[in-house]
């Protein structure tokens, strides 16, 4: 089963709004013109806002629990919205369109769920094949904090407004890195307060990688990418480590 899919049933609890990166992949969009493809899309956090503006958009997601919250979405859209919108169920590391797309971006640090080098050079061969000729491939990777990796484990715990009912929620993460495969695993619940008082814990666990800025640069490079631009935040600042973002423009070299 797909790790999200758990996660599914609360993602948009913690993530549904968030805006910050939004306008950044919009003004991709407008500059590279669609249609956009977006690997990894989740519950259309980012695409659907592209689709509402106009642009015709495809998102692939190797977690059919999470496209259902996205349709679920795209049900309640006009027709117009709703007729933009293409959905599959797949994995980016093997897929393949028949069609090109002027942008194909992958927000939200959702390439580092791709572990291993084979994996990552897998899915940008393949997304090779469907960019169109001066098309853009954006990446998006947090920029790793050489002061926290020397840490194995870690455990953040913080309450939040739970959305949907105005009370708190307490959000746990629990955190174990491996230095040797660059890989953390991470363990994540949801502590939520029903109307009859009682507390209903919400699990989900999920393992990411951490990529160095060298690193890929050396990945775009060998899978046959030209990088264009590299930002450190979405306001398009250069990349400076500092911000704790990166973002990766890359076109077919
Ligand atoms: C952090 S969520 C991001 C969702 C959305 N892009 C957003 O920004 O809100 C990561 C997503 O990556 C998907 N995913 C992980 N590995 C994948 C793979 N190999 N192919 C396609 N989707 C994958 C998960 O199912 C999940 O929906």
């Amino acid at each position: 089963m797909p790790e999200y899919d758990a996660y599914s049933v609360y993602y948009d609890l913690l993530y549904g709004n968030k805006q910050e990166d939004v306008p950044f992949y919009l003004s991709m969009a407008k500059d590279t013109g669609g249609p956009v493809c977006e690997l990894a899309c989740g519950t259309g956090r980012v695409l659907l806002p592209l689709a509402r503006v106009g642009f015709e958009v495809t998102g692939i997601d190797m977690s059919q629990a999470m496209l259902d919250k996205f349709q679920a979405k795209l049900d309640k859209e006009p027709r117009e919205v709703q007729a933009r919108v293409a959905l599959k169920c797949a994995d980016m590391r093997d897929y393949r369109f028949s069609k090109k797309f002027k942008l194909v971006f992958c927000a939200f640090n959702s390439f580092q769920h791709l572990l291993t080098t084979e994996d990552q050079l897998a899915c940008l061969a393949s997304v090779r094949e469907y960019v169109a000729g001066e098309g853009r491939l954006v990446l998006n990777a947090f920029a790793p904090d050489y002061s926290r990796l020397t840490g194995r484990a870690e455990t953040m715990v913080h309450v939040e407004r739970d959305p949907e009912t105005g009370r708190d929620m307490v959000v746990t993460n629990i955190t174990k890195r491996d230095p040797a495969t660059q890989t953390m695993d991470a363990f994540q619940c949801v502590d939520r307060i029903g109307d009859d008082g009682t507390v209903r814990r919400y699990p989900a666990s999920f393992t990411l990688c951490w990529i160095h800025n060298r690193e890929m640069h050396l990945l775009l490079r060998c899978a046959g990418f030209e990088v264009v631009n590299v930002y450190g935040g979405y306001d398009k600042r250069p990349f400076d480590y500092v911000s704790g973002i990166q973002l990766f423009a890359a076109k077919k070299a």
